[in-house]
């Protein structure tokens, strides 16, 4: 088979540098060893996240300036709106600014303390939004999603006889939706098969529960079960989708993956009542349904993105670069979550550096060491991010240590992914000088994001 090339050329550039190892450690320790207070400009090959960080077509760029920025009823509104139904067949579309603002106004009008909300796997703003009005966020995966050295085709899939049993524990009343997140971003990226959300659907269905998908990638989930699931290998990816949406009673979406955009998001249902409510909110919280706190350029933007994003030569050579990271790193014996998810490889910290303990965040020295080995910036997914405390306040670990690389759309090329190689390699290779980390300040809430930490001696 010949190499899969990079469907587009680039028309434009943006410098990036590789400041000295020197400049590293010093930036690292002025940023507390915390890499989200870094500068992004000290960052040489960022991989925080895939969210926002894309790359625009010459479409897009071209469709940025037809952008109607009228306030009401603007033409880009329209082409917005008929782009989602064509994809979703969805009633009502809602624009939001970003995928939690759509969560935001679902959790506000539609949740009540003491709700339960079952899912594959929350992302961290939806199960922040549901916790906020008092509701409870269940986390249902099925058990080869747990298991990070297993190689199976959808290890997003939930489980679902988990979900019976939480229909059966906590009763239809308690339940106002029941989510499906495509594709599984907190569990490795990992797809959703066809046949799992059609069981989802048939389950919910039964006891009368509306369907909402967390659709963030679900031009990426379409290209998984194309590959995967034999009754759709002669299906466009568009069909795919459509028929992943025929079974959603809503939908939410952050635009900032698979609608190819730098910002945006929706929120789309089929039932009025909710329309009516979420239209009300929107106003007060994002803008006029009809632009929702983007602008129109936005709207165009987005439009073109979705229909990009379901291309397959694009799926195809973005589901390349990640799994061509992938078999290097199995080349090198590197601990990863297999197989690579869609949108990210995810390294095992804890298998990576046995000899420090998980409350040591074995996540935030992988981190670290990358950045002041090569300036490649990743995000730790474990002990800091999702650790909880027992009855008596003591800290206790998550049940996985990850460090995520997360692949921003059309930006890297294959040589910024041989230098990741490297600088991985050389890590790898002096794994044991990696110290622990301990945090020397920390908010209250999402303490990921801010806390100070020091390496231990
Ligand atoms: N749902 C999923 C599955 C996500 O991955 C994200 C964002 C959101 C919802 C929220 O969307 O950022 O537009 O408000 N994930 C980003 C990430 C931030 O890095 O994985 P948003």
């Amino acid at each position: 088979m010949k190499t899969v090339i990079e469907p587009f050329r680039i028309k434009m550039t943006e410098p990036i540098t590789l400041i000295s190892r020197e400049q590293r450690i010093e930036a690292l320790a002025k940023a507390h060893h915390n890499v989200f207070l870094l500068d992004a400009e000290d960052c040489c090959i960022d991989l925080l996240t895939d969210s926002g960080t894309g790359a625009m077509s010459a479409q897009q760029w071209a469709a940025l300036m037809l952008g109607d920025e009228s306030y009401a009823g603007s033409r880009s509104w329209k082409k917005f709106e008929s782009t989602i139904k064509e994809i979703t067949s969805i009633k009502h579309v809602f624009p939001t600014h970003q995928g939690r603002a759509a969560e935001n106004i679902l959790a506000q009008t539609r949740l009540r303390p003491g709700d339960v909300i079952p899912n594959n796997s929350h992302f961290d703003t939806t199960r922040a939004n549901i916790e906020f009005v008092g509701a409870i966020a269940l986390d249902l995966i099925c058990a080869e999603g747990l298991d990070t050295g297993l190689i199976a085709p959808f290890k997003g899939n939930m489980d679902v006889e988990k979900l019976e049993q939480c229909i059966a524990e906590h009763g239809r009343e308690k339940i106002p939706f029941g989510m499906i997140t495509v594709t599984n971003n907190t569990g490795g990226g990992q797809p959703v098969s066809m046949a799992n959300i059609r069981a989802v659907k048939a389950v919910l269905q039964k006891h009368d529960i509306p369907l909402v998908i967390d659709a963030c990638r679900f031009a990426e989930n379409a290209y998984f079960i194309h590959e995967n699931e034999p009754e759709f290998q002669d299906k466009t990816l568009l069909e795919i989708a459509q028929e992943m949406f025929s079974y959603a009673d809503a939908a939410t979406m952050s635009c900032k993956k698979d609608g190819l955009a730098n910002i945006g998001g929706f929120l789309i249902c089929n039932n009025d009542k909710w329309a009516e409510e979420f239209k009300n909110l929107l106003i007060l919280r994002e803008g006029f349904p009809t632009y929702g706190g983007l602008a129109g350029r936005d709207l165009e933007v987005i439009a073109v993105g979705l229909k990009e994003a379901l291309d397959y030569d694009y799926q195809v050579y973005r589901h390349a670069t990640v799994t061509y990271l992938g078999d290097r790193l199995e080349k090198m014996g590197v601990p990863y979550v297999k197989p690579v998810g869609g949108h990210a490889v995810f390294l095992d910290s804890r298998a990576f550096l046995p000899h420090l303990a998980p409350l040591q965040y074995p996540g935030i020295g992988l981190v670290n060491a990358l950045y002041v080995e090569g300036g490649v910036r990743s995000v730790e997914l474990g002990s800091v991010m999702f650790g909880k405390r027992d009855a008596d306040g003591n800290e206790v670990p998550a049940p996985l240590d990850l460090v995520r690389l997360a692949f921003p759309r059309r930006v890297y090329t294959q040589s910024h992914f041989d230098f990741l190689v490297e600088i991985i390699s050389e890590v790898w290779q002096n794994r044991d000088k990696i110290p622990g980390h301990k945090i020397t300040y920390q908010p209250e809430f999402l303490r990921h994001f801010t806390c100070h930490f020091q390496p231990m001696k």
